[in-house]
């Protein structure tokens, strides 16, 4: 089926390359693109011929309902490169069987499996000179679909887009993040499209982390939208919090996103002999341990900052500090989980995906 596939995608390359102009020795995360993009239509009830075309701007009417209805979802993986120039991915299957989930909640078209694995491939081997090897950079490689076709009425789309964009990318935060409890706004609730990879989560978002900011925090933690007693998710991350030596993060659900960062996060501190705990947990249950000076630490997980440590949180107008702790969780874990997508440590799940 791939060769097919690899044969049906027409390849029109970049008369020039971009890549002298990037600074790889200081890459900001998502703001330089490779030379090429891949992309697919879908017209007429059926995905179109898959190509692979120079990076270009993409013309849209201005009915077409991505602006006004916000008929759109994505995914965020990375490819490694390591010491041999070896090309990696890091579990392309979830990405792949996730944003057909989230299409499917946005009424939108599943893509085809095999057009995305083939397409992922080949934009990787032809743009291959753009993924860095400094350590913590990696290449951004973002999927995303999105309502293309025309008209104000509220109902979806009949075209779409299917694209692949790929970034140069450094890491996404330096340092420990400050972040606050949220109290009033949601991310998602029951019944949403929290669990879906959809850019309106995202927009959603910026508003109340603006506020948070302005308040001297970096990030926002969320808690569900009836009680706002339980803890669900970091900014655009998972969270993890270790009280004592447990590793607690809350169940995947409606309202939270089922994190390949997360689940891979689970699995390597379970193999590693931590104790894991899956469930609910509750702002009152870290405030408590914070204030017995049982909170060891507190982090968000996700592909583009992979582990991202917490400085503390504040809540109901009091901080709480998490100091540095020697054997930190987040550090180990850190280092198991991008050993495996750098290809420096066996990988022993099986979830390093060679791209040739
Ligand atoms: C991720 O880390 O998985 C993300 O989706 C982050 C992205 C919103 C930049």
């Amino acid at each position: 089926m791939s060769t097919e596939v690899s044969t049906l995608i027409k390849v029109e390359k970049a008369k020039t390359s971009k890549l002298d102009q990037v600074d790889f020795s200081n890459l900001p995360f998502g703001k330089h693109h490779t030379d090429h993009m891949f992309v697919c239509d879908y017209k007429n009830g059926k995905w179109q011929q898959p190509q692979i075309v120079p990076y270009q701007n993409i013309s849209l009417d201005p009915s077409a309902k991505i602006f006004h209805y916000g008929q759109s979802v994505f995914e965020g993986m990375k490819a490694y490169k390591d010491a041999d120039g070896n090309v990696f991915l890091f579990r392309p299957d979830e990405n792949q069987r996730r944003i057909n989930i989230s299409s499917k909640r946005l009424a939108m078209p599943e893509f085809p499996e095999e057009y995305f694995m083939e397409g992922l491939k080949m934009l990787l081997k032809l743009d291959s000179d753009w993924i860095p090897t400094t350590d913590g950079s990696s290449l951004y490689v973002r999927p995303f679909v999105f309502a293309s076709g025309n008209g104000f009425h509220a109902s979806p789309s009949d075209e779409y887009k299917f694209v692949i964009a790929c970034s140069p990318s450094g890491p996404y935060f330096s340092g420990r993040v400050n972040v606050l409890i949220e109290e009033k706004y949601s991310r998602s609730a029951n019944g949403g499209v929290g669990f879906a990879k959809a850019g309106g989560n995202y927009a959603g978002q910026f508003y109340p982390t603006q506020l948070a900011i302005e308040k001297g925090y970096q990030q926002v933690i969320w808690t569900d939208d009836t009680t706002h007693e339980y803890i669900e998710e970091a900014g655009a991350m998972n969270v993890f919090v270790r009280i004592g030596d447990t590793l607690v993060t809350s169940p995947v659900s409606e309202r939270i996103l089922d994190g390949v960062t997360r689940k891979s996060i689970i699995a390597i501190a379970e193999d590693e002999g931590i104790n894991v705990e899956v469930r609910k947990f509750t702002v009152h249950e870290l405030v408590a341990a914070a204030e017995k000076g049982m909170l060891m630490e507190m982090f968000g997980a996700g592909t583009a900052a992979v582990i991202s440590p917490i400085s503390g949180f504040g809540y109901k107008g009091k901080d709480y500090a998490i100091p540095d702790v020697e054997n930190s969780y987040a550090t180990r874990l850190k280092k198991r989980i991008t050993d495996i997508q750098y290809n420096r440590a066996e990988d022993k799940f099986g979830w390093r995906f060679l791209v040739e």
